[in-house]
């Protein structure tokens, strides 16, 4: 029987456990609830279980054979701080947070895994089943690494998915190279001199310096990296002064930067510090620049993204993977684990984004007719990378 037909029987025992993990969200470190399910489950499968990796999160370990090949298999947790506002029965039953990104549809698709591989342990080698917290900008990737992660679970490759709206069911996309961008932050001060409004010789305008620099830190993309290296710089705050007549002392700008190449990320963030410091210079203000920076960009390696394209298309068919499509400017923290590993993060399908089914949208949910595709693909991985000889 296909695999997908096979997987059709744990159907709704997974989609119970994916909307009793909806109902049930848990910000960043706080999945205590959640891990425990996980653990508690793994454990019901008699799957070696490390609970506390990372603080909240759980490494299940699963052999089979003789060979000492090893691969991970990611999947995040966490919710977000959001009020959900479908009216479903499984709707988010804690104020203020909710499964807006699909974290409980991947932590079931890999429990959905984990029961299928103990059950029918057709491969030759470990597996470990990485139950990340914290996904949602609080870093539970590179708290699991510092963990010791990699020392304690050592594996050869590492591998994520992510639920994507608006990929049809029963697609995957694979990106041989960059997937998500980096996501940094930066505060600039302006400190200039106040003084009178009417009497602005005597001071030093930091609203017109501000402005200035707003635009000239639009040149730093368009002027200063290849153009065919994609990033965006976008100035999202501008804070100064409270009265009419008053030139402030001080104004801030702050914003944020994405890209999807470490040597454009750092790029920017020179020619940005240069212009901070000659605009500074240019009118006797002192500017202070700080940039932050926060995950990496995701960027897949090559021959696992092939690999994964091959996997991909033995559950969807030729037609329903797409290779290499637009890459995204959300990020990642699975980047961290790419940072230590080769591996692959692949767009999963969720089915059209419609009626406000989009991530971190307040109407969004998991698409329950996704988790045989997830799970078939995951099975697939593991039967390929740990194949048999
Ligand atoms: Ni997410």
């Amino acid at each position: 029987m296909h695999l997908l037909e096979s997987l059709r029987a744990d159907h709704a025992e997974l989609t119970a456990i994916r909307r009793d993990i909806h109902a049930h969200p848990e910000l960043a470190f706080e999945e205590h609830r959640t891990a425990e399910l996980v653990a508690r489950h793994l454990e019901s499968l008699g799957i070696e279980t490390h609970r506390g990796v990372g603080k909240t999160g759980v490494v299940g370990v699963l052999r089979a054979g003789t060979s000492r090949r090893a691969i991970g298999l990611r999947a995040d947790m966490d919710a977000l701080p959001i009020q959900e506002l479908n009216q479903f029965c499984h709707r988010s039953t804690h104020a203020g947070r909710m499964h807006a990104c699909g974290h409980d549809g991947h932590t079931t698709l890999l429990l959905g895994a984990a029961g299928y591989l103990s059950r029918h342990p057709e491969f030759d080698g470990t597996v470990y089943f990485l139950f990340q917290p914290a996904e949602e900008g609080e870093g539970g990737a590179p708290e699991m690494i510092a963990d010791g992660l990699f020392q304690r679970f050592p594996m050869d490759a590492v591998f994520g998915l992510h639920n994507w709206p608006g990929l049809p069911l029963g697609h995957v996309a694979v990106h041989r190279g960059p997937v998500m961008a980096c996501a940094d932050r930066f505060d600039i001060e302006i400190r200039g001199r106040g003084a009178h409004a009417a009497m602005p010789q005597q001071g030093i305008d930091p609203v017109l310096i501000g402005a200035q620099l707003v635009q000239a830190l639009q040149s730093v993309v368009s002027r200063t990296k290849d153009p065919l290296d994609a990033a965006v710089l976008s100035v999202t705050q501008f804070h100064a002064g409270d009265a009419y007549n008053v030139i402030p002392e001080t104004a801030r700008i702050g914003g944020t930067v994405r890209a999807f190449y470490p040597e454009v990320r750092t790029q920017v963030e020179e020619a940005m510090g240069r212009i901070c410091a000659g605009m500074g210079a240019a009118f006797g203000a002192q500017i202070s620049f700080e940039y932050r920076r926060g995950y990496p960009p995701t960027i897949n390696s090559v021959p696992e993204a092939e690999f994964c394209a091959r996997v991909a298309a033995e559950v969807c068919g030729e037609h329903g993977v797409s290779v290499d499509p637009k890459p995204s400017m959300g990020a990642e923290d699975f980047a961290y684990f790419l940072q230590e590993k080769p591996g692959c993060y692949v767009w999963l399908g969720n089915g059209p984004g419609e009626g406000g089914c989009t991530l971190h949208n307040p109407h969004y949910d998991f698409n329950d007719e996704a988790i045989p595709y997830g799970v078939a693909y995951w099975v697939s991985l593991v039967r390929r990378w740990l194949e048999p000889v």
